[in-house]
């Protein structure tokens, strides 16, 4: 264990009553990628923010060259060439990628010091073949590109272990596919990198050595190749995964609930006029889930949006179970639809408030939970365990901060006061993101069986192969335009070159 560069050794912590890690031992050899790998709230992020110095373990050790070394802080982390991407990005959007970096490593910033760090972060991006101009702002950067920030932010410390923390949840399949030679790149270059993700072909991919945490311990640590993909599920969640029988709906459709007619949609005069959704002909059914593929940035956040009544539009008619909503409020006409935002942490979750109110949002007001404006505490409370047994939501009890939850687990909490009530309408975007596989095939099951009981899906999901397993139909999105396909009497194929810009007559 001495020769390696960086030794875990015996590392517990508890949360309260949640033993997060168990005696964890891992040794990683320098330029190693390692994986980990486990379920939602196995323990990845938590031993990570050990490594990193942002948690103190309870008992256990971390070696570098064999020295012992206290993590007291991020900044002795950085100064020992450890970085970390965290599973949600830390960055400042209203200023520039050489200001963000700038201000990770805590210097003041003279003259002197913008050359300096703008000669650091091209030399960097350089190394890792990747265009990042260091006077943008971070705000208009997509999430693939402020990722690239956030990894060369890691490396500026020195670079000698880099975290990736569910680094390809946030990205396209075409983001995941330049991010991986780069990996292999800083590996080769003699760079420690631990990889995080709950997607197993990448990390088979990717990983030369795996490291699998099951409720905190340590199940299997080995070279990648040892155990097969049955197996590594296997050992992740205790038991023979479970295939999901998803089905398409046995019922035929019912009365079309939304519809949109001839929609467009332009960005403001001051970015160029740029139609974000451009003549948008979609009806969504009772009883049927309609797909949309695409490569992200194509016009879905704003197909949503505009539905919800965020975004206005220019042309066109969004009628709900035949009612026009261009004159509905806002507020009124959002509720309407159960929503499962893209961004979790921003649009779908309240950080500071508890795990119960999160669960509470949509139905807080309904009589049975609140009376004379006041809550039904006992209501509120076996609402919150009803949904938190029902979707399986690792928690220390009800009323900690839903910041106190693992990545996973907080998906899992918004998805279950979303589909809870029978709602008529569902909005998802990537519902599955930062799932592990069982509570994927979980939420998957979920979205059929509310289907089955009537409700119109719209599923925005840029996972083909799940969007595929459980469309009725299935359209494609490119440059704001919506292209219907005939799935699934089309090929997988034709799908994914429509994606990419391709027509089916041509494909
Ligand atoms: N600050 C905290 N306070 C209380 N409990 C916490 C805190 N941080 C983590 N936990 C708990 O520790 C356990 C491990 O969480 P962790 O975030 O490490 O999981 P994870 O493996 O990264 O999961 P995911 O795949 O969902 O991101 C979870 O049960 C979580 O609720
Ligand atoms: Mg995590």
């Amino acid at each position: 264990m001495s020769n390696s560069m960086l030794t875990l050794e015996y590392i517990s912590k508890a949360f309260g009553p949640v033993q997060a890690l168990n005696n964890i031992s891992l040794a990683i050899a320098p330029g190693c990628v390692q994986g980990i790998l486990g379920e939602n709230g196995a323990g990845k992020t938590t031993l990570m923010n050990i490594l990193f110095g942002l948690i103190r373990p309870d008992r256990g050790q971390i070696r570098l060259n064999g020295q012992v070394v206290a993590m007291r802080s991020p900044r002795v982390a950085q100064k020992m060439g450890i970085g970390m991407v965290h599973q949600h990005f830390k960055l400042a959007p209203a200023l520039s990628v050489t200001e963000n970096l700038a201000l990770a490593v805590g210097r003041n910033f003279g003259l002197l010091h913008r050359t300096f760090f703008r000669q650091r972060i091209t030399a960097l991006a350089r190394r890792l073949h990747w265009e990042v101009d260091p006077e943008t702002v971070v705000g208009d950067l997509n999430v693939g590109q402020q990722q690239r920030v956030e990894i060369i932010k890691a490396l500026l410390g020195g670079g000698k272990v880099l975290i990736l923390d569910e680094p390809t949840a946030v990205l396209t399949p075409q983001e995941v596919d330049e991010l991986i030679p780069a990996v292999r790149s800083l590996a080769e270059a003699g760079i420690t990198v631990i990889f995080i993700s709950h997607k197993l072909s990448e990390v088979t991919r990717l990983c030369d050595r795996i490291a699998v945490l099951r409720r905190g311990e340590m199940v299997f640590a080995g070279p990648t190749g040892e155990l097969s993909a049955e197996e590594i599920a296997q050992r992740m969640l205790g038991t023979q995964s479970a295939a999901s029988t998803l089905g398409v709906s046995s019922t035929s459709p019912g009365p079309v609930r939304l519809q949109l007619s001839r929609v467009c949609c332009t960005v403001p005069a001051a970015h160029g006029a740029k139609p974000l959704l451009d003549n948008i002909d979609l009806s969504v059914r009772a009883g049927e889930i309609v797909g949309i593929a695409g490569v992200e940035g194509n016009g879905q956040t704003a197909l949503i949006d505009a539905i919800l009544g965020s975004l206005p539009i220019r042309s066109g008619v969004i009628m709900l179970n035949g009612r026009d909503l261009r004159h509905e409020a806002h507020f009124r006409r959002a509720r309407q639809f159960a929503c499962i935002p893209e961004d979790r942490q921003g649009q779908g979750l309240v950080l500071s408030l508890s795990l119960t109110a999160n669960l509470m949002l949509r139905s807080y007001r309904n009589p049975e939970f609140s009376r004379f404006g006041l809550r039904r505490v006992k209501a509120w409370r076996a609402q919150a365990v009803g949904l938190i047994r029902s979707f399986d939501i690792r928690c220390a009890g009800v009323d900690v901060p839903i910041q106190a939850l693992s990545g996973g687990n907080q998906q899992k909490a918004l998805i279950a006061r979303e589909l809870h009530g029978h709602p008529p309408v569902i909005l998802a975007i990537n519902p599955t993101r930062g799932l592990d596989i069982g509570a994927t095939a979980f939420v998957l099951q979920q979205l059929a069986a509310t289907r089955r009981r009537g409700a119109a899906i719209l599923l925005i999901h840029s996972d083909l192969d799940e969007l595929l397993s459980l469309s009725d139909r299935v359209m494609v999105m490119y440059a704001g335009q919506l292209l219907p396909t005939h799935w699934p009497a089309v090929d997988r194929a034709v799908i994914g070159r429509m994606m990419m810009g391709v027509k089916p007559q041509a494909a």
